[in-house]
């Protein structure tokens, strides 16, 4: 039987890169599901449809054939043959992310993707609704938190770092609006599941942090 982890929680909150690292210490693969929006998020913005048109986002699945590769430990995704690990990335695909995944067709046309990979792997899966929806009987189920103003700074100087230039305030903006957008949307917002441990990472630095994630699954799954 495979193990399951489903870490969910807000915007910046350290879920990819602490997430990762539990899993490299733990052997279990990790999935990041926000990269699967940010794929259609990117492909919609590509063909210049407007993201919070869900009649044309819609119209769009049938042309897009999203791959997501696990290449020395790292997740790729390559979106109709085409790696755009990178690009997925750029803040302005973030908004457009957080725009078709408010759409039901989108989240329905990911659902098996997502959950194949907790089929044949031992997995640590983040986003949204990992908990709530896509893997319900996960044995672990974290949902990962900071506050805003330190999740925004964490995001503004990792974005520094890859040279892009962003003002701390839009990024907290952006924050602040995509949380509001994923936490109030009507199919699987992004909220904690009964059974979620909470984890505040606010006080934490990123060591810390991955201390506490992996304690939380080891205690949980018995490992
Ligand atoms: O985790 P992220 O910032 O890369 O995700 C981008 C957007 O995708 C986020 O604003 C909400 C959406 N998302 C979602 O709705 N459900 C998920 N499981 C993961 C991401």
């Amino acid at each position: 039987m495979n193990i399951a982890v489903a870490i969910d929680g807000p915007v910046g909150a350290g879920k990819s890169s602490i997430a990762r690292q539990a899993a490299k210490n733990l052997d279990f693969i990790y999935v990041d599901t926000g990269a699967m929006y940010r794929g259609i998020g990117l492909y919609a913005v590509r063909q210049g449809v407007v993201t919070t048109d869900a009649e044309k986002v819609n119209a769009l699945l049938p042309g897009i054939k999203l791959d997501i590769k696990i290449i020395d430990g790292t997740q790729r995704v390559f979106l109709n043959g085409e790696d755009v690990s990178e690009q997925i990335r750029l803040p302005e695909i973030s908004m457009a992310a957080s725009n078709v995944s408010a759409i039901p067709e989108v989240r329905a046309f990911l659902l098996d993707l997502q959950r194949g990979f907790a089929k044949t792997n031992n997995v640590i899966m983040d986003g949204r609704d990992i908990g709530t929806v896509i893997l319900p009987d996960a044995k672990v189920k974290i949902y990962l938190t900071a506050d805003a103003e330190v999740r925004a700074k964490r995001r503004y100087d990792e974005l520094i770092a890859k040279g892009q230039d962003v003002k701390y305030e839009d990024v907290l903006a952006d924050l602040n609006q995509r949380d509001y957008n994923d936490m109030h949307r009507e199919t699987a917002p992004l909220k904690v599941a009964d059974d979620a441990v909470i984890a505040d990472t606010t006080e934490l630095d990123f060591e810390q942090s991955c201390a506490l994630i992996t304690k939380i699954i080891k205690e949980k799954a018995e490992i």
